[in-house]
């Protein structure tokens, strides 16, 4: 959800503002993406790398989180969708934690569109938090192969990603996913996140569904 800086200081506006912009157009396009028949659609809230952003604009993130949480999950969950989360939740404030173990919790039912919130994420970390558990469970080398990898993965039962929409005209992976978007196709707009509408959210869709996808073959 890339950009929410740049939108507020276009407008003379602290980076929070930003951030709370970026918030208002979670609902329309959840909806956008419920009615285009998306499985599963996955938000990249947080990452391993923000806790480096300034101690202010890492405190109002997580109050946005927790307040975000509180007005949005019960129209979610109204919406039938379902709520999960991916990211390391030990290094989250104990509140943040609460209300992801919460939000879960209430949605575990839903089975419209499966949301999952990256928060706290990072694939280097996913894939390092893999391997321990492996180690742990004393797999042996001949048992890890790619499908007994994928399992140990933060949500085994979400399909790999099909499309990756940037916004705010980044190139870069940024250690999204790192793992699931071997195959996925990118989609990228100078769009700034606050900005991001469901029509355009409907182009990429659109875009992807126009595509051709080979997997190494011809
Ligand atoms: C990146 O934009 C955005 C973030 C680090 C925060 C995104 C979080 C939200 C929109 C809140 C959503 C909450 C939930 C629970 C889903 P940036 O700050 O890097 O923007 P810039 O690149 O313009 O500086």
């Amino acid at each position: 959800m890339d950009g929410n800086g740049r939108w507020a200081r276009e407008r003379w506006l602290p980076r929070a503002a930003g951030h709370r912009a970026g918030v208002a157009v979670l609902t329309p396009l959840i909806e956008a993406a419920g009615e285009a028949g998306v499985g599963a659609l996955t938000l990249y809230a947080f990452s391993t790398e923000n806790w480096g952003r300034p101690e202010t604009e890492v405190d109002s993130l997580m109050a946005l989180f927790l307040e975000t949480a509180k007005g949005k999950v019960p129209e979610l969950n109204e919406r039938g969708a379902r709520l999960r989360f991916v990211g390391r939740r030990g290094h989250l404030p104990e509140a943040v934690r609460a209300a992801v173990g919460e939000a879960e919790e209430l949605t575990r039912n839903n089975d419209r569109l499966n949301v999952y919130i990256a928060l706290n994420y990072g694939g280097r970390a996913e894939l390092v938090d893999a391997a321990r558990r492996m180690i742990e469970d004393g797999l042996t080398p001949e048992q890890v192969d790619e499908a007994t990898f994928a399992s140990y993965l933060y949500a085994p039962e979400v399909p790999e990603v099909d499309l990756v929409i940037r916004t705010s005209g980044e190139l870069r992976i940024s250690n999204f996913l790192l793992w699931q978007v071997a195959y996925a196709e990118f989609y990228v707009t100078d769009t700034l996140w606050p900005d991001f509408s469901p029509e355009e959210f409907r182009r990429a869709i659109s875009s992807f569904a126009a595509r051709s996808r080979r997997r190494g073959g011809v």
